[in-house]
């Protein structure tokens, strides 16, 4: 059995552990990355973000050319569905993408094997090969990156067919005319979204008495009432006991948690969609005394160092959002740490978004978390209604919301519902990064006639002044 030496070993290849190798190899760390999958990018590029980005904008297309071009004066007849021209398009899209990590890699220096990497000792990886070799990589630093898995329901197994995680709902090959969706989470919302653009009739079953468990509640509710008018149909507060696969298709049985009624529903497809839970299981965490919490988290300080003073632990496989930013970023400051540096994330300004029709993004306190902790705070709120570039756009549903500290107006949280959300939330992270008040964002240019006006109105609405509506 060969070995080679490195500075810094990384087991996965996601959007945590590339993003660390690359600022490594930047720092002067020979650096190695492994990946059991055949491409590198992680869930994010393979199975994630990327692939439900792309089906999100063509299934949009889409539906803007069924329902909103006759309203701009663009008619079109016979409007017809490609499907596998879609989903080959996507998959162009991550073939891309994934290529270009193998050739980042490859342009820093950084050594790629691929196969499943497990801890040997405190300073040593056993890669088994995807060949089938088996390689002893020395590390003077691991970077633990491997990331995350569905959530299972113990009576619904995922065949990927009927029954299906996200990577199935990613390449379902027709659209299927019932979509029954559990659980009212990003993932659900955003793939169910594709598919009913798609034509699929969608029923969502969520456990909680709210969707996006941890949005601002008047957001939440907001955007669901958008959803509902577009065809969502959501069962709140409601288990799913049972599933069984007939020929008819998968039969549901639920039930409320309120007051234990019971229904039932035949879907074609079933979107199991209940969260994630990090994914360790090859690593041999136990074997080499690193320390998992309750739910199988690695747990580190706040230099993503583990209780083995070599081996560190980044991204969805630690406590916190499970977003590719976040892992990045955690990627970013570890590299860093490790080669004598600085190292830091701000988790106050993490943003996260949700990339349906209107997008929903959000950053910092909720209203309901300033309650908590007492805060006091004013609230600003502006519609798109009044803005002109949405009304440009004709798609005018949604506000942005601003919760500024009360006495020193510093911005606690930006909380918007409205088209390309993801984009304008932009500012209001840099405003939060800097410390920034509702007043510096007032006092900011923003171009006319623009989306992000709507954060300045906002702003203005902090103090009462907002000039429009
Ligand atoms: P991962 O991306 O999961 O990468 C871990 C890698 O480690 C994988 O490639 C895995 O094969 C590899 N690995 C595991 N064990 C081993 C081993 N023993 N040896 C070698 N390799 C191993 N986040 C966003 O911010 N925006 C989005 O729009 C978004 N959309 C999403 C859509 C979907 C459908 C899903 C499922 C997730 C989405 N996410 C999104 C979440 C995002 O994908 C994750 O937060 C992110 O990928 C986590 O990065 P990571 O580097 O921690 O782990
Ligand atoms: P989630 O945590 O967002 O939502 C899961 C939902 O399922 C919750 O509302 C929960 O109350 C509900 N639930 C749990 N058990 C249930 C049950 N038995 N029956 C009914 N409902 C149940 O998880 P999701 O959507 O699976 O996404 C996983 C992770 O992936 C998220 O943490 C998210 O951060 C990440 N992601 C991010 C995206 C983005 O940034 N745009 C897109 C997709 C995923």
């Amino acid at each position: 059995m060969s070995e080679q030496n490195y500075d810094l070993v990384i087991i996965g290849s996601g959007p945590g552990g590339y993003t660390c190798a690359i600022r490594a190899s930047q720092l002067g760390l020979k650096t190695a990355i492994i990946e059991k999958d055949k491409t590198l990018g992680g869930t994010c590029l393979n199975v994630g973000c990327i692939p439900s980005k792309a089906l999100l904008e063509s299934s949009e297309h889409f539906s803007m050319a069924q329902h909103d071009f006759a309203s701009h004066g663009v008619k079109l007849s016979n409007v017809e569905l490609d499907l596998p021209t879609m989903l080959s398009r996507k998959e162009k899209v991550v073939k891309e993408l994934t290529q270009g990590v193998a050739f980042l890699m490859k342009k820093n220096k950084v050594d790629v094997f691929y196969g499943t990497g497990s801890l040997q000792s405190a300073q040593q990886v056993k890669v088994q090969l995807s060949t089938g070799e088996l390689k002893i990589l020395g590390a003077k630093k691991i970077v633990l990156a491997t990331g995350s898995v569905p959530v299972d329901l113990p009576f619904l197994k995922v065949d990927e067919k009927k029954i299906v995680s996200s990577t199935g709902a990613l390449c379902l090959d027709k659209v299927p005319k019932k979509l029954a969706v559990i659980g009212a989470g990003v993932i659900g919302l955003e793939l169910g979204s594709v598919w009913k653009r798609l034509g699929s009739q969608v029923t969502v079953f969520e456990f909680a008495n709210k969707i996006c468990g941890t949005l601002d509640s008047g957001t939440a509710t907001q955007f669901q009432k958008i959803l509902a008018k577009q065809g969502f149909e959501f069962h709140l507060e409601t288990k799913v006991t049972g599933a069984e696969v007939t020929a008819k298709g998968v039969e549901l049985q639920y039930e409320s948690v309120v007051d234990g009624k019971k229904g039932s529903m035949i879907a074609d497809v079933v979107l199991v969609a209940i969260g994630r839970k990090p994914f360790s299981g090859s690593l041999g965490l136990n074997e080499a005394g690193v320390l998992q919490d309750k739910v199988g988290r690695v747990v580190v300080d706040n230099h993503f160092k583990t209780n083995i003073d070599s081996i560190y632990a980044i991204g969805d496989l630690i406590a916190g959002p499970m977003l590719a930013h976040k892992a990045e970023e955690e990627g970013v400051a570890v590299a860093e740490i490790l080669a004598g540096k600085y190292g830091h994330v701000n988790y106050l300004t993490v943003p996260s978004v949700i990339y349906t029709w209107p997008e929903v993004a959000s950053v910092g306190l909720t209203e309901e978390q300033l309650k908590e902790q007492n805060i006091p705070y004013n609230v600003g709120t502006f519609p798109f209604l009044a803005n002109g570039r949405a009304k440009a756009l004709g798609y005018t549903e949604g506000q942005v919301k601003i919760l500024a500290h009360k006495n020193h107006d510093r911005i606690m949280g930006v909380h918007i519902v409205g088209p390309r959300a993801s984009e304008v939330i932009a500012e209001a992270v840099i405003a939060m990064e800097f410390c920034g008040s509702s007043e510096d964002l007032a006092r900011s240019f923003h171009a006319h006639p623009t989306l992000a006006e709507t954060v300045r109105e906002a702003a203005l609405a902090c103090d009462k002044r907002a000039r429009q509506m």
